[in-house]
């Protein structure tokens, strides 16, 4: 059997859900794709810190140079988050002719075109599947899907943290203890403001977007308010009037062809799609000219929902060495 080896990035929530989510269902994977994925390497910054129990202690390395450039690592897999050194890294790894899956929506807003660019001439892939909505397939559906319908317009809650804390308001919590709780699940970025001010919305909004309407909007350009105005009275002064508080990002293509793009609270009535969108909950409603509205919703969030979408996108590569395989070409993977 081929095998598909894997440099992890980082083993925190999301990286240690990969390592489990692997090991419960590799078997699974090669009896669809005929390819045996497995970690071989990867790099963490504290080789003290205790990690999940299927880590194998000699994977395990301090420095990413090494994962990217080893020559036993086909796939890498950023999971680091933030944005020093994954740019550095997921470059490396790209031009030493590895494939790269990354979670990290920081890098692919902000440096996505560069580094698609890079994979294209290194004749290698850049998947980010993980870097939005969590466990939800959007970045596989507006792909893949809308080809017949032109998009028009996306709004989604498209940050969990946020709907976790706001949801977690209306219950009676305050906002400092709900955000320790979304914390301690796992769910916000190492710099939980990121999550909070907008800008993790914001970074996915850009995403969905140049991948619906096929132009890349600075993020300079996207309005941005966070939810740090809004207080736990307005949010049970909202839910006693029926209506809901929850952080929308939108995106459009206006009549006269120019795509924009807003984060901010809204205060949503019970007719709204988003309305029942609850907790880590995130949804993405996507409305095109010929298919009308459709809702894509799941969790958002969190460490195996993460994971799942960061091996789907490894799956995809894996069924790449398998199709290679029957068309008897060369494979750019490993004999194993
Ligand atoms: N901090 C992010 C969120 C993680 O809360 O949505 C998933 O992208």
């Amino acid at each position: 059997m081929k095998r598909l080896r894997l440099g992890l990035l980082g083993c925190g929530v999301v990286g240690g859900g990969v390592v489990e989510g692997i090991h419960r269902n590799a078997d699974h994977i090669a009896a669809q794709t005929g390819v045996e994925v497995c970690i071989t390497r990867i790099a963490v910054r504290d080789l003290s810190r205790p990690r999940t129990p299927h880590v194998r202690r000699e994977w395990l390395t301090d420095d990413w140079r090494q994962v990217c450039e080893a020559p036993d690592v086909d796939v890498v897999v950023e999971v680091m988050g933030g944005l020093h050194p994954a740019l550095e890294a997921t470059r490396l790894a790209l031009v030493r002719g590895k494939h790269v899956v990354t979670a990290n929506k920081q890098l692919m807003a902000l440096h996505g075109e560069h580094l698609l660019a890079l994979a294209a001439d290194s004749g290698r892939e850049i998947l980010y599947e993980a870097s939005v909505l969590g466990g939800i397939p959007a970045i596989h559906n507006i792909r893949t899907y809308f080809r017949a319908t032109r998009v028009q317009h996306l709004r989604g809650i498209l940050n969990g943290t946020c709907n976790y804390i706001l949801t977690r308001m209306e219950e009676g919590l305050e906002f400092d203890e709900a955000l320790r709780q979304a914390q301690a699940e796992g769910y916000a970025e190492a710099d939980p403001t990121l999550d909070i001010d907008g800008w993790d919305a914001l970074y996915k909004i850009q995403i969905l977007a140049a991948l619906a309407f096929h132009e890349r909007m600075d993020v300079t350009a996207i309005a941005r308010e966070g939810i740090r105005s809004v207080s736990g009275q307005m949010v049970r002064e909202a839910r006693a009037r029926g209506q809901r508080v929850r952080l929308v990002a939108e995106a459009e293509r206006t009549p006269s062809g120019r795509v924009t793009a807003r984060v901010g609270p809204q205060w949503l009535d019970p007719a709204d799609p988003l309305y029942n969108v609850n907790g880590v909950q995130n949804a993405l409603c996507v409305s095109g000219d010929l298919a009308g509205s459709i809702l894509l919703a799941g969790p958002g969030a969190g460490r195996f929902p993460t994971a799942s979408a960061v091996m789907e996108d490894i799956v995809k590569l894996a069924g790449q060495v398998r199709d290679v395989r029957r068309m008897d070409l060369p494979l750019s993977v490993s004999a194993g």
